[in-house]
């Protein structure tokens, strides 16, 4: 049986590639996919997720936009990541695939309220700003939702954009601190997972030997963010964060983890958006995520190479 999915998103290479490697994938059926300001603001967001679709044949997949900032703070991007189009790397055309009408958080909440009760998962890889706004005004969407997978946080890794926090928490952590409390099913991909997932250049290589667009756009993709992550991390590869989520759904046992009490920090200037995970179990607060703190890097890249290649 196939797992209903809407991706809400902010390519971002690292999202692109999770999509990619989704739409390759005969276990996931992709419902939509809704667009988040992020690594970029909205028009870039949306503007991407339609070059991507458009990558891999699929314009049957409705592209949304929906929140364009957070809930209170003014939108935090990452050009120094993603570069000045959020999809720096590969050369894809502008999109002639039209943005659907509507707001993306009213494609959720419609989608959600239109399939079976518990037959839909949310794959966020952005902020939470629409996640969130689509709890707040739809509730009912708690109760519906198989689950949300999502990349997002640190706790033993720290932070990415600020020494304590991870970017997609850091950028909206109220809506971040809302969906936690949301009572929804939560499994959480953070920086301890996604750290530990080096594009080292051999696996590059592996994409663009698979020979075709697909496989040449996201090995330009890892190329790309390569520039930015080597000199920061100083490690053999860029870690690659999103497709975590991808992998995760189609094959969770690469991963490890285990279940905890996540709450997000809102107040502090100094930790704000930090995830605060009670990994040791010190408090009585419940268990409100599943805290994916590891996984098998090589089955992951062989994975994501073996879904891309049943791409065009
Ligand atoms: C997350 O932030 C973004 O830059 C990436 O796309 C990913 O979702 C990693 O911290
Ligand atoms: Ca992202």
């Amino acid at each position: 049986m196939t797992r209903k999915i809407i991706f809400d998103t902010d390519p971002g290479q690292d999202d692109a590639i999770a999509i990619l490697a989704a739409l390759g994938s005969p276990e996931l059926d992709i419902l939509g996919i809704v667009a988040v300001a992020g690594n970029v603001p909205l028009h870039l967001a949306e503007t991407n997720a339609r070059r991507i679709v458009e990558l891999a044949g699929r314009s049957d997949i409705p592209v949304h936009a929906g929140a364009e900032r957070p809930f209170l703070r003014p939108l935090v991007t990452a050009e120094h990541v993603h570069g000045e189009t959020g999809l720096d790397g590969p050369d894809l055309p502008p999109p002639s695939t039209p943005l659907q009408g509507g707001h993306g958080v009213d494609f959720i909440i419609d989608t959600v309220r239109a399939h079976e009760p518990k037959s839909v998962t949310i794959a966020a890889l952005g902020p939470l700003t629409n996640v969130a706004l689509a709890l707040l005004k739809a509730p009912d969407i708690a109760e519906r939702l198989q689950g949300i997978v999502l990349m997002g946080g640190a706790y033993f890794e720290v932070g990415n954009v600020t020494p304590t926090a991870e970017f997609n928490i850091y950028v909206d952590p109220e809506a971040a601190a809302s969906v936690f409390a949301s009572g929804v099913d939560l499994t959480v991909l953070p920086l301890d997972a996604t750290h530990g997932m080096h594009s080292t250049l051999p696996r590059i290589e592996a994409f663009r030997a698979l020979g075709t667009k697909s496989g040449a756009a996201v090995a330009a993709m890892l190329s790309f963010s390569q520039t930015y992550d080597l000199q920061k991390f100083g490690w053999d590869g860029a870690p690659l964060h999103d497709p975590c989520v991808t992998a995760y759904l189609v094959r969770p046992e690469i991963f490890e983890g285990r279940r905890v009490n996540i709450e997000v920090e809102t107040g502090s200037a100094l930790t704000r958006g930090m995830t605060v995970a009670d990994y040791w179990g010190v408090t009585d607060r419940p268990k409100n995520a599943f805290f994916v703190r590891s996984g098998d890097a090589d089955a992951f890249y062989a994975l994501l190479t073996e879904r891309v290649a049943r791409l065009p």
